[in-house]
């Protein structure tokens, strides 16, 4: 018998006895029944909610969803990575995982005795899947590196660099802003699948011309609809710090409950852009579905190559479909970063609470506690006093209302989806400027102190 079933046994056989002391007695004996049925019947929940966030950590940092088929098969990317360096590839912005080095190596890493220009050793860290975001896979022997391919981790976790900078324990759901995801793609041999997607719009490119682009982008930066629409120059951002660069900044996978839709300009949900990205983007080897992508005005390369409606295949050959449930929840449950201590004045914050809510109407859009709109997050470009070229490579024309929790873990590469903000006292008085606020600088700098207080649930 559970505890259940003797909490009712008890409050049946007792009831006589405990009619004396009328009703009010009898109330905590049921109250108690709630509590252990309704804990019975959340415990299953609990399991799978545990299960769920498990594999879809799994998927997140480990699953290359096929994706080595493109970037060592066509790119030959591998290529390029077994000539690393270890200082090399932290020079990039690739992080090592001190969870999946073995004690000796730590040891001899600690004592300064493993050789940071030997390209081996580098090999040495992909065999142990230590290298964040990135998969080697070797031959039988373990020795030649045959292929690699991406993970989500590559972009959204960074580590904690408890070790030294670049190594340390992962940090996932947070952007890497120090990752050279241009650069690391222009060192593949061969870029002949972009030359040939570009070439759409642009009938004479080159190889040569693609690396300039994709070396253009910058830390932290990635062009998500390169591929869709050939465009990598902005006239209007000529000068101002992303200097016409079209590539976008990594933004956190972590604090999105609540948040209908995501990405920079409001592409979907999460599952729709964890699909499309690990389809599209990654390469990897699933089946994706966004009619949207059918408009050729808007979108020439992915209209001409049919990228909306990637072929039916197989269910068993489908390595993306079946992992997106897990995949959102794990996203979803990734606890929200605290703003460490001592990282912003406590009394100013709370000055900033009032100005942010009140005078200088941030929360009109950024609505507490989710600091983007409840509903329909998007707004127009005029809305916000920027031009539209990016929101125009999305198919609503929009821009996203940021999420604003932990802006601490993400202030390296500035503010709005290209970094043309370099700090919050820019984009502060951006919409000082767009909103006619008229804000004193006293209830600038209490509303940055504020910005940098924000958490997400
Ligand atoms: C090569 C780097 C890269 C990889 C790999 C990558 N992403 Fe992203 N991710 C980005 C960039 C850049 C954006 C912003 C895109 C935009 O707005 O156009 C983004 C946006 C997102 C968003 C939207 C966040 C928000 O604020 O709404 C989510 C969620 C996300 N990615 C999850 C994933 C998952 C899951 C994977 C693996 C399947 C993945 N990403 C792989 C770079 C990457
Ligand atoms: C009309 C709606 C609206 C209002 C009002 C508004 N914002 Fe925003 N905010 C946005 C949108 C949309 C973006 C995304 C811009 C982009 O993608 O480039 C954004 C982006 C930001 C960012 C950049 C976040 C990041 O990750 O780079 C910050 C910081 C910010 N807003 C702060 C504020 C503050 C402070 C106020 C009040 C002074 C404010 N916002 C008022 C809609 C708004």
């Amino acid at each position: 018998m559970n505890r259940k079933q003797i909490s009712l046994v008890l409050a049946g056989c007792c009831v006589g006895a405990l009619v004396g002391f009328g009703l009010f007695g009898l109330a905590p004996l049921r109250v108690h029944a709630d509590r252990d049925a309704d804990r019975d019947a959340t415990l299953p929940l609990i399991a799978n909610a545990a299960l769920k966030i498990e594999r879809g950590k799994q998927t997140f940092r480990f699953d290359t969803f096929g994706s080595e088929a493109f970037w060592g098969g066509r790119l030959r990317l591998h290529e390029a990575v077994a000539t690393l360096s270890p200082a090399a590839a932290l020079n990039l912005g690739l992080k090592v995982d001190v969870d999946a080095l073995p004690q000796p190596l730590i040891q001899q890493l600690r004592m300064g005795r493993v050789n940071l220009n030997d390209s081996a050793v580098t090999l040495e860290l992909l065999r142990l899947n230590a290298v964040v975001g990135l998969t080697g896979f070797f031959d039988e022997n373990g020795q030649q590196l045959q292929s690699v391919g991406i993970q989500c981790a590559l972009c959204h976790s960074t580590v904690d660099n408890s070790f030294a900078p670049g190594i340390g324990r992962r940090l996932d759901g947070w952007a890497n802003r120090d990752l050279r995801v241009g650069d690391i793609i222009a060192s593949a041999p061969d870029l002949t699948p972009f030359v040939d997607l570009l070439k759409v719009v642009h009938p004479s490119i080159t190889a040569e011309d693609v690396r300039m682009v994709l070396r253009a982008w910058g830390p932290g930066k990635f062009d998500a609809e390169l591929i869709l629409d050939g465009k990598f120059f902005n006239p209007a951002t000529v000068n101002l710090p992303p200097q016409g660069v079209t590539a976008t900044l990594i933004p956190p996978a972590f604090g999105l409950g609540g948040v209908t839709l995501h990405t920079w300009t409001g592409w979907g949900s999460i599952p729709h852009w964890n699909a499309f990205v690990a389809n599209l983007e990654m390469q990897g080897k699933g089946r994706f579905w966004d009619p949207r992508l059918n408009n050729a005005n808007q979108f020439p390369i992915a209209a001409a190559f049919g990228l909306g409606n990637l072929p039916i295949i197989d269910p068993e050959e489908d390595r993306i479909t079946g992992k997106l449930s897990d995949l959102q929840f794990y996203q979803l449950a990734i606890p929200s970063p605290q703003p460490p201590r001592g990282s912003f004045d406590r009394e100013a914050a709370e000055r900033g609470a009032e100005v942010f809510v009140g005078r200088a109407k941030c929360n009109n859009c950024h609505v507490k506690p989710l600091w983007t709109d409840a509903g329909w997050n998007a707004h127009t470009p005029e809305e916000i006093c920027i031009e539209s070229f990016q929101a125009d490579r999305s198919p609503d024309r929009v821009y996203r209302t940021a999420p604003l929790g932990a802006l601490f873990t993400h202030t390296q590469g500035g503010f709005y989806h290209d970094g043309r903000f370099p700090t919050l006292m820019d984009v502060v008085n951006h919409y000082d400027a767009c909103l006619s606020l008229g804000l004193t600088e006293a209830e600038k700098t209490d509303l940055i102190e504020y910005l940098k207080s924000l958490k997400t649930q």
